[in-house]
């Protein structure tokens, strides 16, 4: 077994240098601290002959040189990590969108093209992943150590995060956050493949219900578009061009529809009403499990760029 982990996302080796920076001041604090009382231990023992009538005197300079110099390092190590964690939640545009659904005790993931796998991931190497994650049941934490990424993953929410992985191979996934009896057997494997490896893997496993394809037909199942389809929009707001824009609602403010406004508009309708609109809307809480919900995001997301272009 190897001591250290292999760095195999653009995010790792970054993580690894700010963990041994902050050893290293640790250490280095430690080190001074420790070796000062050890020194006077010995210089003031009982009986020893040093003169200890001298009154030391206040040395400004040496104090405030002190407390500014650590207050700056270790300030300084405040802002890289608060830096390097913001940006782990800031995803590029072009990143490559995965829904993860964690369940007591095993983790669903899903592509775009309607590929799906328990307790594995594959990805392209070299490309942006963003990961959509929420659960059905109670918190777990999505966890690749050799990413230097975790996060928690929370049931009634979607949390994101994201990475590149630049090295082809196989790495582990753990669930880090106590979720039940089976909690330490909820692993998986992610597999990290070359962009035309990904591609063949993408068609191998790839089905003809892409994620729009099945949401479109779970929109019309459970009878969305007899409101929301597109020429009435007397009862129901369309959902034309909806994705990413601003969204008046009734009690004066204005929300930005990502995919969290949607599954909560779905779930809990009457929680966030659409200006001009009454609350007829019924709660598909219940009715709608996860996986249907973000296949159903899916569809609603691929209306919007189908108006722009
Ligand atoms: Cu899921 Cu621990």
């Amino acid at each position: 077994m190897k001591f250290w982990l292999p760095e195999a996302s653009s995010n790792a080796p970054e993580v690894d240098f700010l963990l041994l920076a902050l050893t290293l001041m640790a250490f280095a604090v430690l080190a001074l601290v420790a070796l000062l009382m050890i020194r006077f231990m010995f210089r003031y023992r009982a009986g020893s002959k040093v003169d200890r009538g001298a009154i030391a005197k206040k040395t400004w300079g040496v104090e405030s040189a002190w407390t500014g110099a650590t207050l700056l390092v270790f300030f300084g190590l405040f802002v890289w990590g608060a830096n390097l964690y913001v940006r782990q939640f800031q995803p590029p545009a072009d990143a490559l969108t995965i829904y993860v659904v964690a369940k007591q005790w095993m983790w669903k993931t899903e592509h775009a093209g309607g590929q799906r796998e328990i307790d594995a991931l594959h990805l392209p190497v070299n490309r942006p992943v963003r990961l959509m994650m929420t659960s059905e049941d109670v918190i777990h934490d999505f966890s690749i150590p050799a990413f230097r990424i975790k996060h928690d993953v929370l049931p009634g929410r979607y949390e994101a995060m994201w990475f590149r992985a630049d090295r082809p191979g196989t790495y582990d996934l753990f669930c880090s956050q106590f979720c039940g009896t089976d909690h330490a057997k909820m692993l998986g494997q992610v597999v990290v493949m070359q962009g035309p490896d990904f591609q063949q893997w993408l068609q191998r496993n790839g089905t003809s219900d892409t994620l729009v394809a099945s949401g479109r037909a779970l929109f019309i199942r459970n009878g969305c578009d007899g409101c929301h389809g597109g020429r009435g929009t007397v009862r129901a707001p369309s959902l034309n061009g909806l994705y990413g824009s601003p969204v008046p609602l009734s009690d004066g403010t204005t929300v930005i529809a990502d995919d969290r406004y949607i599954r909560d508009s779905i779930l809990m309708p009457s929680s966030q009403v659409v200006a001009s609109y009454a609350p007829v809307m019924p709660s598909f809480s219940g009715v709608v499990g996860e996986e249907d919900l973000i296949r159903l995001i899916a569809y609603i997301k691929s209306l919007a760029s189908d108006k722009q272009s």
